[in-house]
């Protein structure tokens, strides 16, 4: 078995941080969200594991996973030069791929149980495919699976009248049979190569595909709210893993906190949140489902529910707060100014905000 995490597309969605940064590449608690997938796959026993990288931050994708020694791992690369769709970039993996089955990730998308589970079912039915299903609330907005027993009969996509409420999560299991299918596809109407098409040839092709239904909380991470919707999941389940915990006062609930953190006395934090190394804190409240990267400068403000990546300075004043904000890497906010606001700010890397 091989691994696949898809860390191409235009992420259009996530702008403007995606302007200069690689959206998988953006973190949860202090890790990238793809480097959640790639633990996963790891879990499962997986060695050998190529990464696609698009033409937005590649480099960036390669200095942080290299070549996977850091995991024990090989990582190789594969470059999708346009984002012509999912089932595009996974037919450029055809020679990595050679005789094997695999697993294609979606490098934005976070499954709360891993794929231990799927990759069981995968394996002991033999299918020549399968995909990871989730009940949704509002089937005509997503890819709907149609079932027959341990088989897909039909995927259709945002269907007006649902056959079933099973939506298609980002994670893929896959027989080299589906690089036949994929050869055949035509853009869609949105001009993608889509992997769903692929599949349905699959099956139209009497191959077995099954599916398997993920039973925790599964996230698409393609959107701001939906990024901090999943930071406050992952953070639900830190738990207080810093020494540094126990011996602060003003720090209460799960935090984690790595080293070479300062937190003044007239701080205060409350879990759970992240908190990444070198980073200080003064005369600052920072709330329930917040993380906040390396190297940070956090100084007379108030956050919750927030990320703030590594390198920022934010210093604001006395009843200003900042709620549901995505701030970038070395993004500097400063006040000049009183009064009583909450703000709602969602920045790019490199940004200079004065207010
Ligand atoms: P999407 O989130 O559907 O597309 P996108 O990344 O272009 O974002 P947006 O819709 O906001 O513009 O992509 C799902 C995943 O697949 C995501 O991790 C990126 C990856 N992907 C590729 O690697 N190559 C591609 O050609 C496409 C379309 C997506």
């Amino acid at each position: 078995m091989k691994g696949i995490i898809l860390h191409g597309g235009t992420g259009t969605r996530l702008r403007p941080l995606t302007y200069t940064d690689v959206k998988q590449l953006l973190p949860i608690a202090g890790k990238p969200i793809s480097e959640y997938a790639l633990e996963n796959l790891i879990e499962i026993g997986i060695r050998e594991v190529n990464i696609v990288v698009g033409s937005t931050g590649s480099e960036e994708v390669k200095k942080y996973y290299g070549n996977g020694e850091r995991w024990n791992i090989n990582i190789s690369y594969t470059y999708q030069e346009k984002p012509l769709g999912i089932a595009h970039a996974i037919g450029l993996t055809r020679e990595f791929v050679g005789d094997d089955n695999f697993v294609v990730f979606l490098g934005d998308n976070f499954l709360q149980d891993g794929i231990s589970t799927l990759y069981r079912n995968y394996e002991s039915h033999n299918y020549d495919g399968m995909l990871a299903l989730v009940h949704v609330r509002n089937p005509e907005q997503f890819g709907i699976a149609e079932i027959d027993g341990d088989r897909i009969i039909e995927l259709v996509e945002k269907p007006r009248q649902p056959k079933s409420d099973l939506a298609i999560a980002g994670v893929y299991f896959l027989s080299p049979a589906v690089f036949d299918s994929i050869d055949q596809l035509k853009p869609s109407g949105r001009g993608e190569y889509e992997i769903t098409e692929a599949y349905q040839d699959m099956i139209d092709r009497k191959l077995k595909i099954g599916y398997s239904i993920i039973s925790g909380w599964f996230k698409d991470t393609g959107t701001v709210d939906d990024f901090l919707d999943c930071n406050r999941l992952v953070l639900d389940r830190v738990s207080g893993k810093s020494s540094v915990t126990t011996s602060l006062r003003n720090v209460s609930g799960r935090v984690l906190m790595e080293n070479d953190t300062y937190i003044s006395d007239d701080s205060r934090i409350l879990g759970p949140c992240f908190i990444g190394h070198g980073t200080r804190i003064e005369n600052s409240y920072i709330g329930p489902f917040t993380s906040i990267g390396s190297n940070c400068h956090i100084k007379d403000t108030e956050i919750e529910d927030s990320i703030i990546m590594d390198g920022s300075t934010i210093t604001l004043s006395k009843n200003f707060n900042l709620r549901q904000s995505l701030i970038g890497a070395n993004v500097n906010i400063t006040m000049n100014g009183s009064g009583s606001r909450t703000f709602k700010l969602v920045l790019g890397r490199d940004s200079k905000m004065e207010l």
